[in-house]
């Protein structure tokens, strides 16, 4: 199976239209914003300040992260490196890629995290033992 590195995952600045009287827009359409089809949305909101989400890994999910609405922080590993994003835009999301253990905190008040994702919810999916994620990256 094929290891995904941090270099995999990015920022994608998403299909935005703005009007000065009426607000802004954005799209996400299967087959032209991401290299996944969406199967699932779901979204994290009223996160206490100083709680954290996250703390898992997927074998095989894709998952595009969008601040909705306030900001947050989602630190990304993948076994060597780790890398910090601060996600505050409504008009970008951070794809993620399989593999990658990841941790979000840092929630502003009134956050929404909201999470296109490539595959149904499926537990079998998750690995949430740090030490069967490490692992998964080095023998897996
Ligand atoms: P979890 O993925 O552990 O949340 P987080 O990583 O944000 O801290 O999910 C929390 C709970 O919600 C867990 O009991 C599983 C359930 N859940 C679903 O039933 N369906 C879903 O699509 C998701 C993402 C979670």
């Amino acid at each position: 199976m094929d290891k995904y590195s941090l270099d995999d995952c990015r920022i994608i600045d998403l299909d935005k239209h703005h009007s000065d009287r009426k607000g802004n827009l954005c799209v996400v359409e299967n087959g032209i914003s991401l290299p996944f089809n969406v199967k699932r949305v779901y979204y994290l909101y009223d996160v206490p300040g100083g709680e954290s989400r996250g703390a898992h890994a997927h074998r095989t999910l894709r998952q595009l992260i969008i601040a909705a609405s306030g900001s947050f922080r989602v630190t990304l590993f993948d076994g060597k490196d780790h890398k910090s994003f601060y996600l505050n835009r409504p008009y970008q999301g951070l794809l993620v890629c399989p593999g990658m253990w990841r941790d979000l905190d840092d929630f502003s008040s009134g956050a929404v995290c909201m999470v296109l994702a490539s595959d149904i919810y499926k537990e079998e999916d998750y690995i949430r033992d740090y030490n069967d994620f490490l692992d998964f990256r080095n023998n897996g």
